[in-house]
């Protein structure tokens, strides 16, 4: 079902800056590949160092010590085979929703001729419910549609890779099913390669080939869980006893690494 590895993280450290003079390891020592066509969620405590690691491979930054390659190359930028989404901030406000959409496809690598990007465009304005609001402003919108247009743009180019940040965070819950099976839906289609980032266990489980589980900062896997449920997935997975079985354990993991954040912060007298 998964090809070749297409994205892989050898011995990836991370080290900041603070404010003291001094310095704070987030990520430490991170090895994993994500393969083509798969689906990997991240999925570990706040702060512990996710969107840092996915802000290597989108190539805004590099590792300290390690490397990130995609086809075997160092990642030292960005590119249009990734189409990032960010929890917030994935739109233009002085753009309308339309153009919004239409952005990526007017970007010389991906340039689509005028009549096709007004198709694209009313195509996934369509998918997302947006195609009311054509020539709206972004302000105009809710905090959950923005998010949707945010993600119609991220599509509307078809990069080889998504890597998304908590994307569907914002939403409330039908919408956030509806988004979770339109995805599905657009890598059935197309045949991405997904990196996402989750506070969701469900929604990891849901979407998933495989989950890796991140510990407190300075993060580094605590495990990696292959997701045993074929594609096309149905509402119906949520109820089944095995789904219910590996949400239990990587929540009672996630709840872990949680605690022992909370106890690097306040240390408790010996
Ligand atoms: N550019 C930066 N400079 C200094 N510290 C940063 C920077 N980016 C992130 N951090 C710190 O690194 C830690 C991990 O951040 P982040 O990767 O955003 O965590 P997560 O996405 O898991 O919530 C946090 O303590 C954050 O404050
Ligand atoms: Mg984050």
């Amino acid at each position: 079902m998964t090809g070749p590895t297409r994205i892989a993280f050898q011995n990836v450290s991370v080290r900041f800056p603070t404010p003291g003079g001094g310095d704070m390891q987030v990520v430490d020592n991170v090895s994993y590949d994500i393969r083509d066509r798969e689906f990997v969620s991240v999925i570990g405590p706040s702060g512990c160092g996710k969107t840092t690691m996915m802000n290597i491979v989108a190539g805004f930054m590099q590792p300290t010590a390690g490397t990130v390659t995609l086809d075997g190359k160092q990642i030292s930028s960005p590119g249009p085979d990734r189409g990032v989404i960010f929890q917030e901030y994935g739109v233009f406000p002085w753009l309308s929703v339309k153009d919004n959409i239409a952005f990526g496809l007017s970007l010389r690598a991906n340039r689509a001729a005028s009549a096709e990007r007004d198709e694209i465009c009313s195509r996934y304005m369509r998918l997302m419910g947006l195609a009311e609001f054509a020539d709206a402003w972004p302000r105009m919108l809710s905090g959950g549609m923005r998010q949707r247009l945010a993600l119609a743009r991220a599509y509307a180019v078809k990069p080889q890779f998504l890597l998304m940040d908590e994307p569907f965070g914002a939403l409330d819950a039908q919408t956030r099913s509806a988004m979770q099976d339109l995805l599905l839906e657009v890598l059935a289609a197309e045949n991405k390669t997904v990196m996402l980032i989750t506070h969701s266990v469900e929604e990891a489980l849901y979407l998933s080939n495989r989950i890796v589980v991140m510990t407190a900062r300075p993060t580094r896997i605590r495990e990696v869980i292959e997701v045993p449920f074929a594609y096309p997935r149905t509402d119906a997975l949520h109820e089944s006893r095995e789904f219910g079985e590996l949400r239990s354990h990587i929540r009672n993991l996630v709840m872990q690494e949680y605690a022992q954040q909370a106890l690097q912060r306040n240390p408790q007298p010996a």
